[in-house]
């Protein structure tokens, strides 16, 4: 009896491990199987000149019926840098799915170099972009390949990535570390500030030499001074590069070509910062609030 408790015991418990295991990959298949709403329409080589418009677009989110973005046309010529202001919830992010086709318009349309975005070939438009996201993903991998992470890593050598690490203002803080660009990132390494993270994450949109940079919110764990220091950085490194800039705060985009506020997904102002000053509406008004809570601090 004593030699049989133990196989039987064992068989029962592998069982048990086996259903757990197969209810587990029928979730997964579930989620492998979910057919793609965007399927890349063209397989034709994309080279993106740098010019993007939109056409009285409309998004709302199937899923909570919000309606983020009403009624948007604006358009950005190659090189130029365009700026979005707005309160939280404003539709900020959801202009840059569109531009990166994450998600399609309810209404109205996007060209991209006076063609249908619809109709291009969106993995290598996307190859050619570089976004930093608002919410910083990093990988429990080392410093340099967190950085070269979505290139063909063969291809990156080792001074390209201390270069974008000093142009993202962020080398002198891991030349600090015990491994430098090698340390190990995460639950088996080091933490990262939220500003470091912000700007690993730039590192790693510039790594791509994007021609198209989307900034989301990226300097917001920033200092106002290291916010000065990668604005004039990514300006020397400009190169007819379309840039969009996402802020809430007003030092970041002031110096952008133009500048539009968002409000409930649709444009209330727009212009240079010395036009919207003068319009004397929400900007100015944000403008004054945001110059009076920095002399605070
Ligand atoms: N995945 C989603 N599903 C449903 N609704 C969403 C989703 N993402 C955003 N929304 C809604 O769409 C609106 C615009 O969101 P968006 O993220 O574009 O704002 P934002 O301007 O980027 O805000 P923030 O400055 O806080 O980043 C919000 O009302 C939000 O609740
Ligand atoms: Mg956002």
């Amino acid at each position: 009896m004593n030699n049989l408790t133990w196989p039987f015991a064992s068989i029962g418990w592998v069982t048990s491990i086996i259903q757990r295991a197969s209810a587990s990959q029928e979730r997964i298949n579930e989620f492998l199987n979910q057919p793609a709403e965007i399927v890349n329409p063209s397989k034709e080589a994309f080279e993106f000149n740098g010019d993007i418009e939109f056409k009285n677009v409309s998004y709302t989110y199937s899923d909570s019926n919000i309606t983020a973005i009403k009624d948007l046309s604006f358009t950005i010529k190659k090189g130029e840098t365009l700026a979005f202001v707005g309160k939280t919830g404003s539709g900020k992010s959801t202009i840059l799915r569109l531009i990166l086709r994450q998600v399609d318009p309810s209404n109205g349309h996007i060209n991209i170099d006076a063609a249908p975005l619809t109709g291009i070939n969106i993995e290598a438009f996307r190859n050619q972009s570089g976004i930093v996201p608002q919410e910083v993903t990093l990988f429990s991998d080392s410093i340099a390949n967190n950085i070269s992470f979505g290139t063909h890593s063969d291809e990156i050598d080792h001074e390209q990535i201390v270069a974008m690490a000093k142009l993202a203002h962020v080398d002198h803080n891991i030349q600090e570390f015990p491994d430098r660009y090698e340390t190990l990132l995460g639950e088996r390494g080091v933490n990262l500030s939220g500003g470091q993270k912000q700007r690993l994450s730039i590192a790693r949109a510039l790594i791509r030499d994007p021609k198209l940079l989307l900034l989301d919110d990226c300097f917001s764990a920033l200092d106002s001074e290291t916010e000065e220091i990668i604005l004039s950085n990514l300006k020397k490194v400009q190169k007819n590069r379309t840039t969009i800039i996402v802020s809430h705060r007003i030092s970041s985009l002031r110096n952008a070509d133009r500048i539009i506020v968002l409000d409930h997904g649709q444009m209330a102002e727009h212009g240079s910062h010395d036009d919207l000053l003068a319009l004397n509406g929400i900007y100015a008004e944000m403008y004054t609030a945001q110059l009076a809570e920095s002399k605070e601090n």
